[in-house]
């Protein structure tokens, strides 16, 4: 048996592969086109573990996938594969189509030729989408939590494009009858984030000195989860999933932005004490354009049919990730200052 895993060098994607690689001996074929989002330095750890095998490839390039499925026969394909930041969506949505959206397309289509013709449709094979909160679009305060029949109301290119890409496995389920299961997650933290996104942006701003930019009134709510607890969400949905199912994915942590700095600056006070509290470093700034003003997601479901329950409470998760970040400035700093594309010449990974 083996799994096919898509965008494993990003951040979520290369917490799977560890976490899989660790509670399990199945192999992996990780493939991943190695944007800037994409290190192979997140994967250090599997180096010349014969059960990983790492291709650097396209997700948009069919023939490649095509090949690859019919190499590795995988018992299923999960995909993480996406251009993932809403900042840059605004600033360019371009790859966020052809990622998200073209790329989506390609992978389904490899993915069907292989499931109808190579396991003559084989009914235990599965086709996991790894998808977003953000397709449901903003809620009020006292609006009801997403649910999986939440309608879908995208507001930036990026859950624009995600959202796309969610009909579309939809569609392959519904017109072809492939095995597919959707998840929608809210925002993630933890180690081996990109330190584009909130929490990783923050701690390196802070621990550099630098203005700690809060959009806006700082206000905004997000619905926070460890990215161990993200993991185990899919591996239960890859499990135990029902094929054409949705699975909305959250951890009951709903808190404002500023909630989020302030509680970073703490931690950072007791664990990498400076001269000053680093909440004197907080600098409110322009808004984003459609910020989205409030996001929670109702996960009953999957507690409900497949058993799963969030296991890190939020102040421990943040707690362990800004111990990790402390832990971990070399690869901070091989991140911002781009050396860590140099890890592209390692051996094990395939073009
Ligand atoms: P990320 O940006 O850290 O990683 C994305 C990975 O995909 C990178 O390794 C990149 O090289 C790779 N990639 C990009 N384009 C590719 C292509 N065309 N072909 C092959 N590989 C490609 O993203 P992340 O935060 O790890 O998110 C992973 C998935 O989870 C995404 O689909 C995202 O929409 C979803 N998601 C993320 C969050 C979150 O809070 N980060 C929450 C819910 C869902
Ligand atoms: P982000 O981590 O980009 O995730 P998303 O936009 O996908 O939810 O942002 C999380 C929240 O933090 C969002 O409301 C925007 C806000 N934010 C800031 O206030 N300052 C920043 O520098 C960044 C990157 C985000």
């Amino acid at each position: 048996m083996t799994v096919l895993i898509t965008g494993g060098a990003g951040f979520i994607g290369s917490n799977f592969v560890l976490d899989w690689m660790g509670a399990s001996g199945e192999p992996v074929i990780n493939v991943d086109k190695l944007t800037y989002a994409g290190n192979v330095a997140n994967l250090a750890p599997l180096a010349g573990d014969a059960r990983h095998v790492f291709v650097q490839a396209d997700i948009a390039d069919q023939p490649r996938l095509e090949q690859l499925l019919a190499e590795h026969r995988p018992r299923a394909i999960v995909n993480f594969a996406a251009e993932s930041h809403v900042d840059r969506s605004i600033h360019g949505a371009g790859d966020f189509v052809q990622t998200n959206v073209v790329g989506t397309f390609h992978l389904l289509q490899a993915a069907l030729g292989y499931w109808r013709d190579t396991l003559g449709r084989d009914s235990s094979f599965r086709f996991l989408h790894v998808s977003t909160d953000e397709v449901y679009g903003s809620l009020g305060p006292d609006d009801a939590a997403f649910s999986e029949t939440t309608a879908y109301a995208p507001n930036s290119p990026y859950s624009a494009s995600k959202a796309a890409s969610d009909h579309l496995v939809r569609a392959w389920h519904h017109t072809y009858g492939m095995p597919v299961l959707t998840t929608n997650c809210s925002n993630n933290y933890g180690p081996l984030q990109f330190p584009e996104k909130l929490i990783p942006l923050m701690i390196s701003k802070a621990l550099a000195g630098e203005p700690l930019p809060v959009y806006g009134d700082g206000k905004n709510v997000r619905d926070w989860l460890y990215v161990g607890d993200h993991c185990s969400a899919i591996r239960a949905v890859l499990a135990r999933g029902t094929p054409g199912e949705v699975y909305n994915v959250g951890g009951n942590s709903e808190r404002q932005n500023i909630e989020v700095v302030h509680t970073l600056c703490r931690i950072l006070d007791e664990l990498a004490p400076a001269r000053e509290p680093y909440s004197r470093l907080i600098t409110y700034v322009t808004d984003r354009p459609g910020h989205d003003r409030r996001y929670a997601i109702d996960a009953r479901k999957i507690a409900r049919e497949l058993g799963w329950e969030p296991s890190v409470a939020f102040e421990d998760g943040m707690r362990r990730t800004v111990q990790w970040y402390l832990d971990n400035a070399d690869w901070v700093k091989a991140v911002q200052s781009g050396e860590y594309r140099q890890w592209l010449d390692v051996n094990y990974v395939r073009r």
